[in-house]
C-alpha cells in the first residue's frame, strides 16, 4: 500500500495570495496532480490539518473545489487554522455529521469504524487491511495543540481492541518537541502523555503529522512520527529561538510505503514550483 502524506495547504479565498507570495491553491492543485499521475498511484491520501488559513466558509468551499479533482480516497484531521466541524463535513471518508455511526465509503476502500464524538474530531477507519486513526489536536482560538485525558484513553482503548492490527495514526501537531523553540512554543501541550500511550502498544507502525512546513522525525513509543512538508510555504530551518521565517524551498508530499511483513518506508517527493519565490529578508 502507498500512502501520499500532504500538509497544511493553508487555502485562502479564491485569488487571494499567501504571505502575498505564494499561491497556496496552486500549490494543493500541483499536489494533486502529483498524486493522480504518480506510478503507482497512491491507494490514499493522509492530509494532516491546516487546510485553510482562516477557517472562513469561502475557504472551505475552495478547498472543496481543489479536492475534487483527487482520484484516491482521502482522509483529514484539523489544524490550529481549521474549524473542526468544517473539516469533519469535507466527507472522502471521514465521519460527517450525517454518517458518524455508519460506514463511510469512498470508491468503497474506506470503512468509518468508530468516530470518537461529537466534541473531538476524532475517527478510526479501515482502508483495505490498515487501520487510520486520526486524531484531533485543536483547541478552539490557539495555536498550540492538546490531546486531552479524555481522547488519549480513548486512544489507549482503541489500541489495545486494535491489537495485531497495523495502525497508523494522523494528527496535526507533532508529539515531540522539534528545537525549532518558537514553533514548540505551539506544540502539543501533552506530547509525553502521548508518548506514554504510544509506550504501551506494539500495533502502532507510524504518527503522521503536520504543523512544521518541513519534514522532520523522531521516535515516539515504540514507533516513529513524522512531519510533512507543507504544499505551500515552507518555514526555515531556526533550530533555537529565531523566529519562525517562510522559505522559498520546495514544498513536497511524503509518500509512506507500507508492504507485508516490512516497517514502514518514508519517500520525500518534492513537488517543484514553476516560480520560486523569495522571502521579505531577501529582497
Ligand atoms: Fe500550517
Ligand atoms: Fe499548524
Amino acid at each position: 500500500m502507498l500512502i501520499a502524506h500532504i500538509s497544511d495547504f493553508h487555502i485562502l479565498d479564491p485569488g487571494e495570495i499567501f504571505s502575498g507570495r505564494v499561491d497556496t491553491a496552486a500549490g494543493l492543485r500541483r499536489a494533486i496532480d502529483a498524486i493522480n499521475h504518480h506510478t503507482p498511484r497512491p491507494d490514499l491520501v493522509i492530509a494532516t490539518g491546516d487546510l485553510v488559513n482562516d477557517a472562513t466558509p469561502g475557504q472551505y468551499d475552495q478547498l472543496r473545489s481543489l479536492l475534487s479533482g483527487l482520484i484516491p480516497p482521502a482522509l483529514f484531521v484539523a489544524g490550529n487554522h481549521d474549524e473542526r466541524r468544517a473539516c469533519a463535513s469535507l466527507g472522502f471518508g471521514h465521519p460527517s455529521a450525517d454518517d458518524r455511526s455508519g460506514d463511510s465509503t469512498h470508491d468503497g476502500r474506506v470503512r468509518i469504524l468508530e468516530a470518537m464524538d461529537a466534541d473531538q474530531h476524532a475517527f478510526v477507519a479501515e482502508v483495505d487491511s490498515l487501520i487510520v486513526v486520526g486524531l484531533d489536536t485543536t483547541i478552539p482560538g490557539r495555536h498550540d495543540g492538546q490531546l486531552g485525558e479524555r481522547q488519549l484513553a480513548w486512544l489507549d482503548s482503541v489500541l489495545s481492541n486494535l491489537a495485531g492490527r497495523d495502525v497508523l495514526i494522523m494528527q496535526h501537531h507533532p508529539p515531540f518537541s522539534t528545537g525549532l523553540e518558537q514553533m514548540d512554543a505551539m506544540g502539543l501541550t501533552d506530547a509525553q502523555a502521548e508518548d506514554t500511550v504510544l509506550e504501551r502498544h506494539r500495533n502502532v507502525v507510524g504518527v503522521l503529522c503536520g504543523h512544521l512546513h518541513r519534514f522532520i522525525t523522531s521516535p515516539i513509543g515504540n514507533t516513529v512520527a513524522i512531519c510533512a512538508p507543507s504544499t505551500g510555504a515552507q518555514l526555515a530551518l531556526e533550530i533555537g529561538d529565531g523566529h519562525p521565517a517562510y522559505t522559498d524551498e520546495t514544498p513536497a508530499m511524503l509518500l509512506h510505503l507500507m508492504r507485508p511483513g516490512q516497517r514502514l518506508v518514508t519517500h520525500v517527493q518534492p513537488i517543484p514550483v514553476p516560480e520560486s519565490w523569495l522571502p521579505h529578508w531577501a529582497v
